[in-house]
């Protein structure tokens, strides 16, 4: 190892040179931390929502989502706090769910089961963007985003698979 009288790493995404890329991966982690954040807004309100016998299974996979959310929100703000950025207050957010907002009729499952999947394949595709990133860059961002894009495909596959089973019975 190199001998270094200073303070901070001589290489990778912490060192000094690498400054304008961290700063860069800083900002599209901060999305995502706010993507997690409003996500776990929007799957409370999309799993207490709900009405009729069907809506069950939707409500408890969503209540298993929020969790896993939740932790990719920490994981996320974890990092960035690694990367000398600073988590932001809640004022700086600004909403984007349009799609998850409550429907006109408590009973509209496919709403939800559509909503959910425009959120996460959001969430994949910002997600691939930052994989993409850390490329060269930063192979601990990256191998940590490669864990939570894994988490935010299962949940695409399995609101597909709720999808699949109403448009099977003409409902969606
Ligand atoms: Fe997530
Ligand atoms: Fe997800």
């Amino acid at each position: 190892m190199a001998t270094d009288t200073g303070t901070t790493p001589t290489a990778g995404i912490l060192s000094d040179d690498m400054r304008d890329d961290r700063e860069q991966l800083v900002e599209l982690l901060t999305r995502a931390y706010w993507m997690e954040i409003e996500t776990v807004m929007s799957y409370i309100s999309n799993s207490i929502n709900p009405d009729g016998v069907r809506a069950q299974e939707i409500i408890e996979a969503l209540e298993q989502d929020i969790q896993e959310e939740l932790g990719h929100a920490r994981q996320f703000g974890q990092r960035i706090k690694e990367l000398y950025g600073v988590v932001p207050g809640s004022l700086d957010f600004q909403a984007a769910q349009s799609y998850l907002q409550p429907p006109n009729h408590q009973t509209d499952i496919v709403h939800v089961i559509k909503g959910v999947i425009e959120a996460e394949s959001g969430a994949i595709e910002h997600y691939n963007r930052i994989i993409e990133f850390c490329e060269g860059r930063d192979p601990v961002t990256q191998d940590m985003v490669i864990g939570i894009l894994r988490d935010e495909e299962g949940h695409r596959r399995l609101f597909e698979g709720y999808l699949r089973e109403y448009e099977a019975e003409g409902l969606a």
